[in-house]
């Protein structure tokens, strides 16, 4: 099998470490360690201070699956598989495709989410948002739609664009995925971060025999760094093969990740309002930035996530800007070019404390 660069990721490989403002990131800033850990009641904390450092179960430990499903419908542990996010999404798409078969997926997107179905030799189709408003349309997605369809992905709150879905239109998606017999992917990384008027969507695993839904530990509460996230769906067939895929990769998950995820869960509120506050502030800062600077062409507000995708009023190519950009100074901005959107858009992260700090010297240099 043979996989294209995950241009994204080299992107950030390249500049993350080194640049002084980070103005493109999707995840918000980490949170301390300890911080999870005042939070934890004293059955958590015994948990964390008796652990012993050896291989845990490769679904991922009951507690942990546990503490996942109070945030689901599903109340089965048996549903629920623990990895790292790119893992399942990785091991999710090589257990379901065979070579020839036809997938949907969002378009722009993150790069996984087309990639690995095209190095398992797929058929791919785009669906593709209005980029007036960035609102999907389902009717578009249903012309999509082919008798070998076996797959469709979607991420909402969707990276890049911040777009998110209405009830009924997650209603529609179900409905065409139902009558058709196909696998729904829902990527749902940046669930709960809803920061417009939008009601919260239900998980696909939780409104779909076929629906697999996926969240972790990254973006909704600023722990990327322990490198978690989970499948539920009720296929269990389905998540019987991703974890026998799983021995090949990571076998089982990092211990005390998993009790610290566990102890974020259950007090995921306290971990999440504080974020939702920070995106919103930086989204208000953003908007007044925009109407002061001439720099940005179409901004279009989030819906929901941490991140929104804006029109440049530049005269070359975003990726280029974002070069000059990088190396002027230290700050970081992602092309859109690396969500396969080649063009004047950059992506803009809401997520980070230095935020307002980044954006006075965005301004500092559009005025020199
Ligand atoms: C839509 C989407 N899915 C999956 C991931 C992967 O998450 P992680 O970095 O935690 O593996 C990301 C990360 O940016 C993402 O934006």
């Amino acid at each position: 099998m043979k996989i294209q660069e995950f241009k994204l990721e080299r992107y950030f490989a390249k500049h993350e470490f080194t640049a002084k403002y980070l103005l493109s990131s999707s995840d918000c800033d980490g949170l301390p360690m300890q911080q999870i850990l005042e939070m934890a009641t004293d059955a958590e904390l015994s948990l964390w201070n008796n652990l012993t450092l050896g291989y845990t179960e490769s679904e991922g430990s009951h507690l942990l699956r546990e503490a996942i499903l109070q945030h689901y419908r599903i109340k089965d542990i048996a549903q629920v598989i623990v990895a790292s996010p790119g893992e399942l999404n990785f091991i999710a798409m090589n257990v379901l495709l065979e070579p020839g078969e036809h997938v949907i997926t969002v378009s722009p997107g993150y790069q996984s989410l087309r990639e690995v179905v095209h190095s398992l030799g797929c058929e791919i189709s785009f669906w593709r948002p209005d980029p007036e408003n960035w609102i999907f349309d389902v009717d578009d997605l249903n012309e999509l739609i082919r008798k070998n369809t076996r797959l469709i992905i979607i991420n909402f709150p969707h990276n890049p664009t911040g777009s998110y879905l209405t009830g009924s239109q997650m209603d529609a998606i179900i409905k065409i995925a139902r009558e058709e017999n196909i696998f729904l992917f829902s990527d749902e990384m940046y669930r709960k971060l809803t920061i417009s008027e939008m009601p919260e969507l239900i998980p696909a695993c939780d409104l779909y025999e076929k629906g697999i839904s996926l969240w972790g530990t990254s973006k909704t509460f600023g722990l990327a760094g322990l490198r978690l996230g989970w499948l539920v769906c009720r296929d269990i067939e389905f998540l019987k093969k991703v974890q026998s895929f799983k021995d090949y990769l990571s076998i089982c998950n990092s211990a005390p990740s998993e009790i610290l995820t566990m102890i974020a869960l259950n007090h995921s509120e306290k971990i999440i309002n504080p974020i939702l506050e920070r995106i919103k502030f930086n989204i208000q800062i953003f908007q007044a930035f925009v109407d002061r600077q001439h720099l940005i062409e179409r901004f279009i507000s989030p819906r929901a996530g941490s991140i929104g995708f804006v029109k440049l009023n530049i005269s070359g190519s975003a990726a280029e800007w974002s070069d000059r950009l990088v190396k002027q100074t230290g700050i970081m901005s992602v092309p859109g070019e690396m969500f396969d959107y080649p063009g004047k858009y950059i992506r803009v992260g809401f997520g980070r404390a230095d935020f307002g700090e980044a954006l006075e010297h965005l301004s500092e240099y559009c005025s020199k």
